[in-house]
């Protein structure tokens, strides 16, 4: 049996477990299972990576980049975010690190732009939040050529505050919530921006997936503009991990 699974701590509910044992229903994937590690410390890895038939393995909260010192190599992706949520076991044993968020926000955007018939060039983004998403996020605009203002609750060098947002509506098209706010059960939370500057020309990105529409995206739709949830990346991104792993 190929072995599979998700480690973090607390594991609660998991989007990838229920998504990779749905899919190997779905797709007659019989000699494959996803399980659950819960694993407080992550000095625990070592024996797990011992396993049996294990082939790959998703990383979640607190672990993306204490696993970093267990692998051997990191691919581009986990390179440039600085962090890990996918690990591929080869079948010499090298461990490699992948960062399938960053994957999965990608060809999600463009995507999405694509079918709005949004051209990349010109546009500019505010990427609200500066927590372990928002580097998948920053990491692919980068790659995409879209220039980008990080927005956080504090002011640093490389951030500016939400009271600075107003002043940047006119020239930041493309703004991405990258903070968890307004995710269930706090749905009426919205990021702090003036949604009453919004108009038909901005694109609303949301990371956020529970609920499907969320807050912020419906106060951008009520002024006209563009909304994308965070379902889609989700998919992706776990569609990547698979396609990692099944690489030899
Ligand atoms: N769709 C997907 O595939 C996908 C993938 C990854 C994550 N996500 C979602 O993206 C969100 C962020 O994930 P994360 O792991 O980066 O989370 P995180 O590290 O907990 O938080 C991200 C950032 O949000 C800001 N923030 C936190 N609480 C806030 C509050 N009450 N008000 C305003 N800003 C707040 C903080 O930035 P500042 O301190 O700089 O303000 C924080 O660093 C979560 O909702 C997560 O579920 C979705």
């Amino acid at each position: 049996m190929k072995q599979y699974g998700l480690i973090g701590f607390p594991l609660t509910h998991s989007f990838s477990q229920r998504y990779f044992t749905d899919k190997f229903g779905r797709e007659g994937i019989s000699d494959s299972q996803y399980s659950l590690f819960e694993m407080p410390d992550v000095a625990a890895l070592p024996a797990l990576l011992q396993t049996p038939g294990l082939r790959g393995l998703n990383v979640t909260i607190p672990h993306k980049q204490a696993v970093l010192p267990f692998l051997d190599r990191l691919d581009a992706s986990a390179s440039k975010v600085g962090a890990v949520n996918v690990i591929r076991l080869q079948d010499d044993g090298t461990r490699v690190g992948y960062n399938s968020d960053y994957y999965g926000f990608k060809q999600s955007l463009e995507d999405w732009l694509t079918t709005l018939d949004r051209p990349l060039a010109g546009l500019r983004a505010l990427v609200l939040g500066t927590g372990g998403a928002s580097k998948a996020v920053t990491a692919a605009l980068t790659d995409l050529a879209i220039p980008y203002q990080s927005v956080s609750r504090s002011k640093t060098a490389s951030t500016v505050t939400y009271d600075e947002v107003p002043a940047l509506l006119s020239e930041y098209a493309l703004l991405i919530n990258c903070s968890p706010v307004g995710t269930y059960p706090h749905t009426d939370e919205v990021p702090a921006i003036p949604y009453e500057q919004l108009t038909s020309r901005h694109l609303l990105y949301d990371l956020v997936y529970n609920p499907a529409e969320t807050q912020f995206m419906k106060r951008g739709a009520e002024r006209g503009a563009a909304t994308h949830n965070g379902l889609r990346m989700l998919e992706l991104q776990a569609e990547k991990a698979w396609s990692i792993w099944q690489q030899q």
